[in-house]
């Protein structure tokens, strides 16, 4: 199942349980509350040579009830369950967000206005920091997602479907979106990753409404269902091609201490007056500063961004990990004295086998802090840090930073089992 881990090893240290459900491959695993993993697919999807989906698939297949999530991995694979390459299907994102709807509306697939009724449908964001629902998703990656760690250590957990926080009448649902090109024949593969307007011959936005003549890349040119250019007489088939993802879980009990889950932007324009103020934009553009030949990076060819978001409530950071495009050479987030909370740097692959695919960033280093190591205070304004390569210029890039804050440190005889 492709488990970093396997089975019993990745449940959790705790004595007591151990002695209720022994686990009986090796000592270490008798000290581990057991956790359940199920993979799903989402429902399918179509892409020919070139071909766009961006869909939201309501209601998917996930664990419900009072649960702590531990790890969410996924990947694109077709009917035969054979991972698909980024170099033919490039996966721009999937983003999993968490909802809850009143028990009797059936339908908000196919009828969006169910969702604008406050009454009916409510969107349950994350932490923060963006402005409104924006980047208000529990889990959300892109091309990295196949070499990304996303496990949660011991005792932490992501608290969902806790029933106490579900209004009468209504229940808890989750939501799948997922951006694939199809890049098979492509005139140029990395500027239709980039949605690139031209390669995509679009002037107005998936609404119809015009584009400004300076907008050259991003969402706008490649939502669900446009084209981009392939190669004159290029021929493939049209292909199904899922999103399948692995979940890992376990009931909630007072074993786990709950994550809040922050997403900062560097695109922010927050200014530091009002806290509420935010305008993350996801998406900016590199400029082609310098070019290479060599291919070595030198200071003038690096964009770098930097912006300020405060953090509404602090604690001890558990996980951290940020989101990058090709050309991304890595990210970090500050506290307010200059202190480094975590750095992440893209992996890019290698080779041509899907989880290594040559100029495609295929995983994202992370931050697992030891406990307690990194703190960050209530109300404190974090720096975010966005490097990219500007030897070519870049449309869509990104700059996310996501990290899991714990209030509280764990209990230190369950930390002294840690597996880290
Ligand atoms: C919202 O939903 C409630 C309950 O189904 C319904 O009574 C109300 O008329 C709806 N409001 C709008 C504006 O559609
Ligand atoms: C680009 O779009 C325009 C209309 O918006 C259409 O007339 C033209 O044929 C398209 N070009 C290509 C190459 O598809
Ligand atoms: C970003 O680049 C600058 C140089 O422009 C460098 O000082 C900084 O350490 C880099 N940060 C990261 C996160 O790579």
């Amino acid at each position: 199942m492709g488990h970093g881990f396997g089975g019993c090893l990745q449940s959790f240290t705790i004595l007591l349980l151990a002695l209720s459900m022994p686990c009986s491959h090796s000592l270490r695993i008798k000290n581990r509350i057991k956790t359940n993993s199920a993979v799903f697919l989402s429902p399918k999807f179509e892409l020919g040579p070139g071909s766009v989906e961006n869909k939201y698939y309501h209601d998917i297949d996930f664990p419900i009830g009072h649960i702590a999530l531990k790890r969410l991995d996924a990947e694109v694979v077709d009917e035969a369950g054979s991972p698909i390459p980024l170099h033919e299907t490039y996966l721009h994102h999937w983003v999993v967000e968490r909802y809850r709807i009143r028990k009797d509306v059936l339908d908000v697939e196919h009828d969006a206005t169910q969702k604008l009724n406050q009454s009916n449908f409510m969107f349950v964001r994350n932490n923060g920091v963006c402005q409104g629902n924006y980047l208000g998703q529990y889990y959300g990656l892109g091309s990295e997602t196949r070499k990304t760690a996303t496990f949660i250590p011991d005792p932490y957990g992501i608290e969902t479907g806790n029933p106490a926080e579900i209004p009468d009448g209504f229940e808890e649902r989750w939501m799948l979106n997922v951006h694939a090109i199809d890049t098979r024949g492509a005139v140029d593969r990395l500027g239709c990753t980039e949605c690139k307007c031209d390669l995509y011959n679009v002037t107005k936005d998936e609404f119809g409404h015009p584009l400004s003549p300076d907008y050259t890349g991003g969402l706008y040119c490649c939502y669900d269902q446009t084209q981009c250019k392939v190669k004159e007489g290029f021929q493939s088939a049209r292909r199904s091609l899922y999103l399948r993802y692995t979940v890992e879980w376990a009931d909630w009990s007072d074993f786990f201490l709950p994550v809040q889950i922050y997403i900062f932007d560097v695109t922010d324009t927050w200014t530091g007056l009002n806290s509420a103020e935010h305008h993350c934009k996801i998406e900016y553009e590199v400029a082609e500063s310098c070019k290479t030949t060599t291919g070595v990076m030198s200071n003038e060819c690096i964009d770098t961004r930097r912006n300020k978001a405060r953090i509404p409530a602090g604690g001890y950071v558990v996980y951290g990990v940020a989101h990058q495009h090709t050309g991304g050479i890595g990210s970090t987030l500050y506290g307010e004295d200059g202190r480094v909370i975590c750095s992440s740097i893209p992996i890019y692959g290698k080779g041509e086998e899907a989880g290594n695919e040559e100029g495609y960033i295929v995983g994202m280093t992370t931050c697992y802090p030891q406990p307690g190591s990194v703190k960050i205070l209530d109300g404190e304004t974090l720096i975010l840090e966005s490097n990219y390569s500007s030897s070519q210029p870049h449309t869509g890039v990104m700059g996310l930073f996501y990290i899991l804050v714990a209030e509280k440190l764990p209990n230190p005889t369950v930390s002294m089992h840690s597996p880290l």
